[in-house]
């Protein structure tokens, strides 16, 4: 790997993706954990078609800190939600570590989905009647091999709001609760779609910090999609999306840690 310093942009010109993947991502281990080619997402048909992802070719590894910003409509939520097996693209392909996504059926993927990702949205889903140890054990019930609840839960931040019910705990809190309940099973990736973007200021620099923290001390790839431009600084690599391509790849050589970035 060359040194770099501070943070270099990179076309993500397809030729230099496929001929120096080195050079648009720091490899950590030989096979990416995400792996797509070609892949198109089309909705719709005749006059209502939407091209919402054009020939994205992408790697991430493990252990990654990757986040997927663009303007709204550009693609992000469909790419994400492709990796993460909730919709299948229209053509090219697209591997977790040495599985075939593309062709698994309905099944497949629920199971893909069940023993290997880790899903946060904007809003938490909470189970309302159950409090936050329930909450996690409606996981921990069906997961192959999950970590103690009281473990997830300190993980967050939350031990003494274990027993609360959601709509006792702050959105921050109830957000930080969807991450718990996202890890509680060690997924080998984290996927957030706009994990802040119901939250204030402060509330959503906690959020990130706790993402930032699974990351790092469990090895969690993350996966993070922001509008917000002053997040990239905590991210390994900013994957730049526009029109349903990726448009730029940033890296970061420092990462930023979430307390520090100010927006
Ligand atoms: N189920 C669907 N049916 C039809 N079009 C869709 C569907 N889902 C997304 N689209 C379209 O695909 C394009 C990309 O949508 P996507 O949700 O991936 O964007 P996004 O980057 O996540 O935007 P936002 O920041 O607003 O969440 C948009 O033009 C959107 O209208
Ligand atoms: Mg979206």
């Amino acid at each position: 790997m060359p040194v770099r310093s501070g943070a270099m942009e990179i076309a993500a010109d397809m030729d230099t993706a496929r001929h120096a993947p080195e050079a648009t991502a720091p490899p950590r281990s030989d096979v990416p954990v995400f792996s797509a080619r070609g892949l198109n997402k089309v909705y719709g048909s005749d006059e209502t078609q939407v091209h919402a992802l054009r020939d994205v070719d992408l790697d991430i590894w493990r252990g990654e800190f990757v986040v997927l910003l663009g303007a709204s409509g550009s693609g992000k939520s469909t790419l994400l939600n492709i990796l993460g097996g909730l919709d299948v693209p229209s053509s090219g392909e697209v591997r977790f570590a040495e599985h075939r996504l593309t062709g698994a059926d309905e099944s497949e993927l629920t199971t893909y989905r069940r023993e290997h990702v880790g899903f946060v949205f904007q809003f938490y889903n909470l189970i309302p009647s159950l409090t936050v140890r329930e909450n996690l054990g409606l996981v921990t019930d069906i997961a192959v091999d999950p970590m103690p609840i009281d473990e997830a839960i300190a993980l967050v931040g939350l031990t003494p709001r274990r027993d609360h019910f959601p709509a006792q705990l702050s959105g921050g809190e109830q957000q930080r609760v969807a991450i718990a309940r996202a890890i509680v099973k060690r997924p080998e990736v984290l996927l957030c779609d706009e994990p802040t973007g119901a939250l204030d200021y402060t509330t959503g620099k906690l959020v990130l910090e706790v993402i930032a923290r699974i990351n790092a001390e469990l090895g969690t790839t993350a996966v993070v999609i922001t509008h917000n431009a002053a997040i990239a600084g905590m991210a390994d690599r900013v994957l730049h999306l526009g029109d349903g391509r990726i448009q730029k790849v940033q890296v970061n050589a420092h990462k930023i840690s979430p307390s520090e970035l100010s927006w």
